[in-house]
């Protein structure tokens, strides 16, 4: 008889699929097979959990799901996870909103890490799969990141976007709740602030001019966090990303889609008159936020997440012409619905309370993106 993968069942004995395959067919590298075996959480071992009000308790090795980690950020964060020491379920349905190839990429370099690291594939609008998994690991926090993102597509698919987006977080918060976890980092997005006109952007702000249907997803899931920490005494910690970048970065967005094409030496597209302006935030800048939030209890509470430093779009072709030695070919088109013209974060709480400090500017962050994304059309 073939033995079965002991090393999965022992470690996630609910997670569809674990155990149901030979240990030579195991996707845990050998190195990591030992350590989590040794470190596993057996399904049987899960104490009843009541949701009531404790003290968080942070230690160096604790148990994390990261819904939407083959994604650009999530993948970040399981990585800084993995190399402080803890153990990290990757929770994503690999969809297609961007080719998944770049997905599947971010796996396996999570995988190369020899660290333990799971990758679950399911959906967060199913909620048999999440409770499958939350009942299964005794979770210490969730970082949920998992969302259908981007302004202009939501346009065309506002549906699709409220069911993932506000749906999926309620089953995700529901989940969570039911099996215990009292932590939960959740993202949410600058879009919140719509044509909000005090800058920088802060998050007393009253904002109800929200302009695209992504926003006002986002804004849904900060209302939903506050009703989880109301009702359940949740620690929740809703971050507003500001447009992020660097290595890893999604291909659907400006940065990435204009040094593709000024490489190829074709036309860039350019809403308006490029005087719109981003607070562009280099990655391992929106991880060390997010990090900082897993380390510190918080109730419930709303962090802009930026560098606090606006660079218009004119500038933006600049710098990644000057990064990649090219001029780019500009194709001017009228500013498109639903983009909002400015982001601007002020990021004094997050500075007090979490102690972040956005550490690479956007001269230095084009360079460092340019350098990966050259290396990855190489490869390519
Ligand atoms: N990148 C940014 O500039 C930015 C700015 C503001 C907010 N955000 C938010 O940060 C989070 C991460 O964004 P990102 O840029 O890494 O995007 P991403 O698309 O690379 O990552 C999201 C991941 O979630 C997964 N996902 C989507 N729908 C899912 C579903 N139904 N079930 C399970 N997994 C699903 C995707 O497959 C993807 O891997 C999102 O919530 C996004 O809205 C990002």
């Amino acid at each position: 008889m073939t033995a079965r993968c002991a090393v999965c069942a022992a470690s996630s004995g609910a997670i569809r699929g674990a155990g149901n395959h030979t240990v030579s067919q195991c996707g845990i590298p050998p190195a990591l097979r030992a350590v989590t075996a040794q470190r596993a959480v057996p399904a049987n071992a899960m104490p009843n959990r009541l949701c009531v009000s404790v003290p968080l308790l942070f230690n160096s090795r604790m148990n994390f799901l990261v819904t939407g980690g083959a994604g650009f950020i999530g993948s970040h964060v399981c990585e800084r996870l993995l190399r402080e020491g803890h153990h990290v379920w990757a929770f994503d349905d690999l969809n297609p909103f961007y080719d998944p190839q770049f997905k599947r990429r971010n796996l396996r370099d999570l995988q190369a890490l020899a660290k333990p690291f799971e990758f679950v594939h399911g959906d967060i609008t199913d909620r048999a799969a999440l409770d499958e998994i939350l009942s299964s690991v005794r979770f210490d926090q969730v970082i949920h990141l998992a969302a259908r993102a981007g302004v202009r597509p939501s346009l065309l698919e506002p549906a699709l976007y409220q069911r993932v987006n506000v749906e999926g977080t309620v089953n995700v918060l529901e989940a969570a709740r039911r099996n215990g976890v009292k932590k939960m980092v959740l993202a949410s997005s600058s879009s919140v602030y719509g044509l909000n006109s005090r800058a920088p952007f802060s998050e007393d702000d009253p904002i109800f001019t929200a302009i695209s249907p992504y926003a006002a997803s986002k804004l849904a899931c900060e209302s939903l966090g506050h009703v989880w920490h109301h009702l359940y005494q949740m620690d929740v910690a809703m971050l507003r990303f500001f447009t992020v970048y660097g290595p890893r970065q999604r291909p659907d967005l400006a940065l990435y889609k204009f040094a593709q094409l000024i490489c190829a030496g074709k036309p860039i597209p350019v809403f308006g008159d490029g005087a719109s302006a981003r607070d562009y935030t280099f990655v391992t800048d929106t991880v060390q936020g997010i990090i900082a939030c897993t380390r510190t209890e918080l109730g419930y509470e709303i962090f802009n997440l930026g560098e606090s430093q606006t660079v218009p779009l004119k500038r933006m072709i600049e710098l990644l012409e000057e990064a990649l030695g090219r001029k780019a070919v500009i194709d001017r088109q009228p500013m498109q619905p639903g983009d909002v013209p400015l982001t601007y974060a002020n990021i004094s709480r997050a500075r007090e309370r979490l102690g972040y400090h956005p550490q690479i500017p956007f001269e230095q962050g084009v360079k460092l993106f340019t350098e990966w994304f050259l290396k990855q059309n190489i490869r390519a």
